[in-house]
Order: structure tokens, then sequence, then C-alpha cells
């Protein structure tokens, strides 16, 4: 029986046991440079000091316009190099495993970066105003900012990157028959739909060698799970070597009923990748996992090869300790709108019961 404490190897490298740290993006820690900040080292080293085995640096701009908001973290230029290095050092300081999640907004973009672009011309966050669809100069021009920004992870001491391909981002947009009505070699069948990011994974690969560790957390239903699956399956042809597996866009699959397992159905995504990809490609499931007792059950009854944790390690770090060590922790407390999220810094009530 596989425990929480095993180490797991991705690639070549060794994952000192299976609890991983969702990306969570910290809105109110970066300024308008993108650059990361003391506040970001210091979260990111006190998660891997509770003994995190894999930590996924939250979602990172490729470009300024690509940002969730003005004081988003990027890194689309080498001057923000230094500020990931000391986020890398950190968390290699105590053992963890650290890779940085890179992303654009697209079609979702915030105006006050920059405009909305995708696949195609779709609604926007304004419904009235529809997106600019790309041209094939352009998804080129993109795909080279994720590959530019993997580069410069690699100079920061990342271990490797991961591409936000779920919710609802460029990525994922390229995915979604509902945002990618495209109809040349970026759009209708599910290989042409995963080529964006799979072209970006082949040029990571050639850029930044074989060693480099490749993730993408993929929207594992998309609109079905079977759908998700073959999309993936591009991934990995292309060089992914780790999916993490959350939501997409479109969520249409009657085979996915509720149940009174001790996880929910956003989890369960995770669980049938896993069973699909089983000793070829390591999968993360998440969503909802508060206790040590959920993510021993996923672990030891080899439902997932890791446990991704959200806002319980937001809340408490300690939780890698209560889990590998039976140690006390706070439990998150499931709030209705993460106490995390934007305009709400350091108001988790779970985080000040510590
Ligand atoms: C404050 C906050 C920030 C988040 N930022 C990101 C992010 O940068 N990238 C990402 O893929 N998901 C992001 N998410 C989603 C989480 O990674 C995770 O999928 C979600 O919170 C569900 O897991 P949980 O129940 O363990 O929190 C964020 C969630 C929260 C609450």
């Amino acid at each position: 029986m596989t425990k929480v404490s095993d180490p797991i190897k991705i690639n070549k490298t060794i994952v000192k046991n299976r609890i991983t740290m969702a990306p969570t993006v910290k809105f109110d820690y970066a300024g308008p440079d993108g650059k990361a900040t003391e506040k970001h080292i210091e979260h990111y080293r006190e998660r891997a000091a509770h003994g995190c085995g894999l930590i996924c640096v939250e979602a990172t701009a490729v470009a300024p316009g690509g940002r969730f908001w003005t004081n988003h973290m990027g890194l689309w230029e080498d001057a923000q190099i230094e500020g990931h290095q000391a986020i890398a050092a950190a968390c290699h300081e105590y053992g963890a495993v650290v890779l940085i999640q890179i992303n654009h907004t697209g079609i979702t973009s915030n105006p006050e970066c920059g405009p909305a672009i995708g696949p195609s011309a779709v609604p926007t966050r304004d419904a009235s105003v529809l997106s600019k669809e790309m041209s094939i100069d352009e998804i080129h021009e993109m795909q080279r900012l994720f590959v530019d920004t993997a580069i410069r992870a690699k100079k920061a001491g990342y271990d490797g990157v991961q591409l936000h391909g779920c919710h609802g981002y460029l990525i994922n947009q390229f995915i979604s028959k509902k945002t990618n009505l495209r109809t040349d070699a970026y759009g209708g069948t599910d290989e042409n739909r995963a080529r964006f990011a799979a072209e970006i994974i082949h040029e990571i690969r050639k850029e930044c060698g074989e060693d480099f560790l490749i993730s993408v957390r993929t929207a594992g239903i998309e609109p079905d799970v079977a759908t998700a699956i073959n999309v993936a399956e591009e991934y990995v042809k292309a060089g992914c070597d780790y999916l993490q597996v959350s939501t997409g866009i479109e969520w249409e699959d009657p085979s996915l009923v509720e149940h009174d397992a001790p996880y929910n159905l956003i989890c369960e995504l995770g669980i049938r990748f896993h069973e699909h990809f089983k000793g070829r490609v390591p999968v993360s499931c998440v969503n909802s996992i508060f206790t040590p007792e959920q993510i021993k059950y996923l672990i030891e009854n080899d439902l997932v090869d890791t446990v991704d944790l959200g806002r319980a390690i937001l809340a408490d770090p300690a939780i890698c300790e209560a889990t590998l060590e039976g140690k006390p922790y706070v439990k998150c407390l499931n709030c209705p709108r993460c106490q995390y999220g934007p305009g709400m810094p350091h108001k988790c009530p779970a985080a000040m019961k510590r």
C-alpha cells in the first residue's frame, strides 16, 4: 500500500512525499512591476518548511496583458527572475520540489492589463464585447511568450513549469469548443484544439532539456471526461511529465454522479485520469480536501499519485505534518468565498486561529 510519506519520481525528480500545494495566486503581494516580493518568498518558504513535497507556485503571467489584475506576479522579463530565484531557493532549502504555473488570461483578460484575445471572437468578461481572434502569427508569438517564460523559470532555479490549462484561461480556451470555433490547425478535432499547448510543451522540452519537469494543470472535463483525457494524451505525447487535474469551462458528463465517497466530483476527475494514465504519468487531484484522513484515503487506496491542497494549506501549512506525523493543525473552514481571494488579504479565519 502506498503511503503519503512515500516518495514519487516525476521525470527524473524525486518528490519526497505525496502532498502538493496547488497554485493559489496572491493578488495583494505583487506590485505593478509584477516582481515577486518578500511576502511571496516567505509564503512559499513557510509551506515548504512544514513538509509539503511539491509546491506549485501560483499562476504567473507570461505577458503584462495576461495578468489577472495590475498587482499580479509575472515572469515576462529578465528583471523578474531574481525574486523567483529567492522563491525557488526558499522551497529547496526545505527539500520541496518547486514548479511555477505560467498563464495568460486570453479572452478573460482584465481590460486594465490588456486586450481580450483568444482562439476565436467570443463574448468576453463584458458580454457585449467580443475577443479578438488570434492570427496564426499571433498564436506563434503567444506560444513563444510561454516558452521564454519557461526558460526564465529554469534560470530562476525552478524544477519545472506548469502550464495553466484549466479554469477557463487561454490554454483552456483553445480546448473548449465553446471558445474555440477555429477551422484551421488549432481548432476542430481534439488533437487540433490541444495543439496550442502541445507545441508549447514540445518547445519547452527542446529549450529546457530532458530533465526539466513539465506539468499541465488540465481541465478534467471539457465538456466530458473522455474528451479531456484525449486532450491530455496530446500533452503527454508532446512531453508532459505530470498532470494536475481540475475543472474547465463546460461540464456535461452523465457518467459523473453524486456519491458518498470522501472526495467530491472534481476530485473524481483526477481519479478518472489516474485510472487512465496509471504507470505512465503521475496524476494529482484537487478540491475540498481539508483533512489528513481524506489525503490518506486518496493515496492509500491508489486513487491518485499526489494530492493537491489549495485552501487547506493556505489556512494552515501544518496540515502537512498533521498528515505525515499526526501533529495538530487548523482545518480550513471552507468559507463561501476564500478569504485569501482578491481584496480580502490575511483575513482567513482559520489562519487567524493558528
Ligand atoms: C485564493 C485562491 C487562489 C487561486 N489561484 C489559483 C491559481 O493561481 N492557479 C490555479 O490553477 N488555481 C488557482 N486556484 C484554485 C486552486 O488551486 C484549487 O483548485 C481550488 O481552490 C480548489 O482546491 P481547494 O478546495 O483545495 O482549495 C485558486 C484558489 C484560491 C482559493
